[in-house]
């Protein structure tokens, strides 16, 4: 049966692609590939990551979805994986790829989510709001910010001492990194299921 095309979506460090990355060369990714690297940002760090693991990486520009769509299409991609991707897509786009665009987003969902939570914001709202879990949301994009049906999730326990900082390196390291892959590949088992 053949495997799942990916495209994953970046516009940063690229650390949660990275991931993506290593889980295929595990064998925990098996039953998609990841053919294609999508950076909103020319300089993303992202870039060079897919480059180093010989993975097409092209810049293009969030507001030319009529582009974005034609290198889906080029590449017969079945899944977007959005992964630091700092701009949202429209109606349009996401009506195209309805059930086959997916997020990660660091925080327990419903919590700290929405316009405005990215980056270091959503672990400094989760701090001066004193919660005392956070945590990291594998979900499907809809048309809502933040606001389509959870696949995943995963509790960290926030530290007294912890800053912003140092909670973003730990949602990373204890749940973004190891949710991600496993939802990517949970997806795509299903969408092969479907394309049977
Ligand atoms: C991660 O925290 C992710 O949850 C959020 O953006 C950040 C991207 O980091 N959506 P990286 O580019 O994967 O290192």
């Amino acid at each position: 049966m053949e495997k799942i095309n990916i495209a994953v979506f970046v516009s940063g460090g690229g650390t949660n692609l990275q991931a993506l990355i290593d889980a295929q060369k595990q064998n925990i990714l098996v039953s998609g590939s990841i053919k294609l690297v999508i950076s909103s940002k020319s300089e993303a760090y992202a870039m060079e990551r897919a480059k180093r693991a010989s993975i097409p990486a092209v810049y293009v520009p969030a507001s030319d979805e009529e582009a974005l769509l034609k290198l889906l299409k080029e590449y017969n991609i079945g899944l977007i994986v959005l992964a630091g991707y700092l701009s949202i897509l429209s109606e349009y786009f996401v009506d195209r790829y309805r059930d086959r665009i997916i997020n990660i987003h660091p925080s327990l969902i419903p919590s700290f989510c929405g316009k405005g939570f990215y980056g270091l914001y959503v672990h400094e709202a989760a701090l001066n709001y004193g919660v005392k879990v956070t945590g990291a949301t594998v979900h499907y994009v809809n048309k809502e910010v933040d606001g389509g049906q959870i696949i995943s999730q995963k509790a960290v326990y926030i530290r007294e001492s912890d800053t912003p900082e140092s909670l973003q390196k730990r949602v990373m390291e204890e749940a973004e990194w190891e949710i991600l892959p496993a939802a990517t590949e949970s997806v795509c088992r299903r969408l092969r299921l479907i394309e049977r």
